[in-house]
């Protein structure tokens, strides 16, 4: 007989993921608690919240949103957010700018690349670090981006800072990051991403440094994974590889300002205490983070390429069906095996923009020149694709199955031309030769048949 009850069922010491500080799952409705029973259930305004708490939502989509795109969360704190504000004064960030930043001598048509933002050897934090390279669209209507490069080498102190106009998606190239936010801390690293909300407040230290690192701020509808259409429910980035904090709070009472990035202008307010005092919450706003070696990547198995959207991480939808505000894009090591076939990118001319940076590696298009840290740019309806070396190898190579190993690159990809700013055009390390790689491509056609 069996001795041992029906109901002795064995439960997991924890859920799985949600070992460390982190709970798995993007979009997920979360809900976590830095002290016991700070959390109301089966409600969310209970007439006294336990501890004292002040309970406050943070709507990151309009109330009346349609239910897959509605997102908000509620937050039991310490004070209401308005105790950690006052009256705003204007701050001047010179090298950070919003849409439209079109500049009357800076001419944006061209194919540009730039080599690695050199490290300053300034105290520079997350904000007087960040510098913009392009903007595109309106941050007053809220559609379009912008991409930055930051180079951090200081913590901020007693320092806060949120975004009215953006989500800010963040690919660190070197050093390591720690964001500690409203609703928990992120760690980041090289090779991962991370996603911080419109409207979160937070602040950024320097755990490793200095640190350097791409940012693309996204001022429209929030990023979100991409359809995968006819390759199913799995492959490309899975929901449960993007991890969210669990809550943490500070209760410090030490004199702080918090900056505020509203309709592309800097203002400072100065409060008394830390405002990172969320104790507990629940919802579906929340920032996430994301390991790029994760990203499972599609590929054709016999002959021909697919466009590079099959490589979207993330997309950020615009108005138009199908034609993204902002397509984040992974280009990571994978293997090439298609016959008869030329397997880079091919040639092309495209109505998106495209920012693409290099992380780690080297790309397959670009042997030489598009170095880790640095940009490469490739603007509205120019055209472009690999430069004489890469064309002449791919095109005479033995095309046995081929490991691209050893190279991490991403694409900003934006429905919008880009403009760029007067810190790219004049002070950013432009390379002035970029435009010559593709000169040497000779005319092989003589009107004989065969191939040259
Ligand atoms: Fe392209």
């Amino acid at each position: 007989m069996n001795e041992q009850s029906p109901q002795a069922l064995r439960t997991a010491a924890a859920s799985a993921g949600t070992a460390g500080s982190y709970m798995p799952g993007f979009g997920n409705d979360f809900e976590t608690e830095a002290l016991p029973g700070a959390l109301p259930q089966g409600r969310n305004s209970p007439q006294r919240v336990n501890y004292g708490l002040y309970g406050e939502q943070l709507s990151g989509t309009a109330f009346t949103a349609p239910g897959h795109r509605n997102e908000r969360t509620w937050c039991y704190r310490i004070r209401p957010s308005v105790r950690h504000s006052g009256r705003y004064a204007r701050l001047d960030l010179p090298y950070w700018k919003s849409a439209p930043n079109v500049i009357e001598d800076v001419t944006s048509l061209g194919q540009y690349r730039w080599d690695p933002l050199p490290h300053s050897d300034r105290d520079l934090t997350w904000l007087t670090g960040m510098r913009t390279m392009t903007t595109a669209g309106d941050v007053n209507t809220q559609v379009g981006m912008a991409s930055h490069i930051y180079l951090a080498t200081r913590s901020m102190e007693d320092a806060y800072f949120y975004s009215a106009d953006s989500e800010l998606l963040v690919v660190p190239q070197e050093g390591r990051l720690r964001f500690a936010t409203e609703l928990g801390v992120i760690d980041l690293e090289p090779k991962e991403i991370a996603v911080i909300p419109r409207g979160l407040v937070y602040r950024v230290e320097v755990v490793e440094g200095p640190a350097r690192g791409f940012v693309c701020e996204n001022y429209g509808q929030k990023f979100e994974l991409p359809d995968r259409g006819p390759i199913g429910a799995n492959c490309m980035a899975n929901r449960r590889d993007f991890k969210t904090p669990v809550a943490a709070f500070e209760d410090r009472e030490v004199p702080s300002t918090l900056t505020v990035k509203w309709c592309g202008q800097f203002h400072e307010t100065r409060i008394g205490q830390s405002p990172l005092d969320v104790v507990a919450w629940h919802g579906n706003y929340a920032p996430v983070k994301y390991d790029m070696r994760t990203y499972c990547p599609i590929g054709s198995i016999l002959f021909d390429h697919p466009d590079p959207s099959i490589f979207t991480v993330l997309t950020a939808p615009s108005s138009s069906p199908g034609t993204a505000n902002i397509d984040f894009v992974l280009f990571r090591e994978r293997w090439t095996v298609m016959e008869d076939t030329f397997r880079p990118p091919w040639f092309h001319k495209n109505v998106m923009s495209e920012m693409m940076g290099n992380i780690h590696g080297q790309y397959d298009a670009k042997p030489k020149g598009f170095v880790p840290g640095g940009l490469s740019l490739h603007n509205m309806m120019l055209p472009h694709g690999p430069d004489r070396d890469a064309f002449e190898r791919a095109s005479n190579a033995d095309l046995k199955p081929e490991k691209l190993g050893d190279t991490m690159s991403f694409m900003f990809e934006t429905r919008f031309p880009q403009h760029l700013t007067a810190f790219a055009a004049k002070e950013a390390p432009l390379q002035d030769d970029y435009i010559d790689c593709w000169k040497s491509l000779e005319k092989k056609f003589d009107g004989t048949p065969g191939t040259k």
